[in-house]
């Protein structure tokens, strides 16, 4: 175990003997270390706290137990968890100073990974737990007039959100490129059909899901009624993004002009409420004979990165 006795009646405290252990631990010879104070192991990320619990006991005198960044002298970083203890005399007087010091660099660092762990377990069980909502809510809510329509509805829809997954994963759950969310969740529907246009931006994670959903819901509606059900419609999806808010608009052409039965469908009544509540933001639609156009406006934390998707 490194050892250090200082004497507090000299000048600086400094330190009178080290053990062999001590100057293994910090790479100096004897000579380097003896009268000298023993702050010369402390550097840039020594900490003012501990070096507060240190001037106190000191002063005091009483002991202290304190762990410490220290630096070897060949510059590696350690952290001591010092132990001071004053001796004295049998008068009561200060004689000396007795230290113990204890490399536990390596317990640190494994505490400081075990609280990482702990908080990424938290995380990824509350995002667990979004995605179960979303699923349940999914169904919950899908049409369920119809068992095998029913269930594909819901298989698709889950589809959508197990695309958005995989690209968060990818993102480790910080940022995914819009292009590739839309594109992978549109493209059961013929890439060939669809075209994707926008400058190169990243989306927040807690966005991801609620859009792959949204676009889902709009390719779906335009392969069952609108331009994707005709081998020569198309879909246009693009968006742009302004300090106020993102716009992105699904247009389709080509089609067949969108019935008025069309707009109660339940598909739309989602997007509504997926819009509006879960992006915080506005969807509107325009019926026009060429095709359907939907328009969504998100608050803009969207971050825009690198060149034209
Ligand atoms: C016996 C003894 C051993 C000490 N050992 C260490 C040590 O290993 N590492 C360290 O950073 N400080 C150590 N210190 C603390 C410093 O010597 C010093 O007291 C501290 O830097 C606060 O005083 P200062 O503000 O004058 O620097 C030790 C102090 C004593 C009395």
């Amino acid at each position: 175990m490194p050892m250090v006795v200082t004497d507090p009646r000299q000048a600086e405290n400094p330190i009178v003997l080290a053990n062999k252990a001590f100057l293994t631990l910090t790479g100096y010879s004897a000579d380097e270390v003896i009268g000298r104070n023993c702050r010369f192991l402390q550097g840039p990320d020594t900490d003012q706290e501990a070096l507060d619990e240190i001037r106190a006991a000191i002063r005091t005198p009483r002991e202290c137990c304190v762990d410490i960044v220290n630096y070897r002298k060949d510059g590696v970083r350690f952290v001591n968890e010092l132990q001071i203890s004053p001796i004295h005399d049998d008068d009561g007087q200060l004689l000396y100073f007795f230290a113990s010091q204890m490399d536990v660099t390596l317990r640190r660092q494994a505490a400081d990974l075990l609280a990482a762990e702990h908080a990424l377990l938290r995380e990824v069980d509350h995002r667990a737990k979004n995605a179960l909502a979303l699923v349940q809510g999914i169904v919950r809510l899908s049409n369920a007039s119809d068992a095998a329509r029913y269930a594909a509805a819901v298989q698709g829809r889950v589809d959508a959100l197990a695309a958005a997954h995989g690209l968060l994963a990818e993102g480790h759950w910080r940022t995914v490129p819009l292009d590739r969310l839309i594109r992978n969740v549109v493209e059961q529907h013929g890439l060939r059909r669809i075209s994707i246009v926008g400058p190169a931006m990243e989306i927040d994670a807690g966005q991801v899901q609620p859009l792959a959903l949204v676009f889902h819901e709009i390719a779906t509606n335009a392969a069952r009624f609108g331009s994707l059900s005709v081998d020569d419609g198309q879909l246009a999806i693009s968006w742009q993004q302004d300090p106020q808010r993102v716009a992105v608009t699904l247009a389709e052409s080509g089609g067949p002009p969108p019935a008025p039965q069309r707009k109660p469908g339940f598909g739309l009544t989602m997007i509504d409420a997926i819009v509006r509540r879960q992006l915080g933001g506005e969807v509107d639609y325009d019926w026009a004979p060429q095709g359907l156009s939907a328009r969504i406006h998100i608050p803009p934390t969207i971050a825009r990165h690198g060149p034209q998707a």
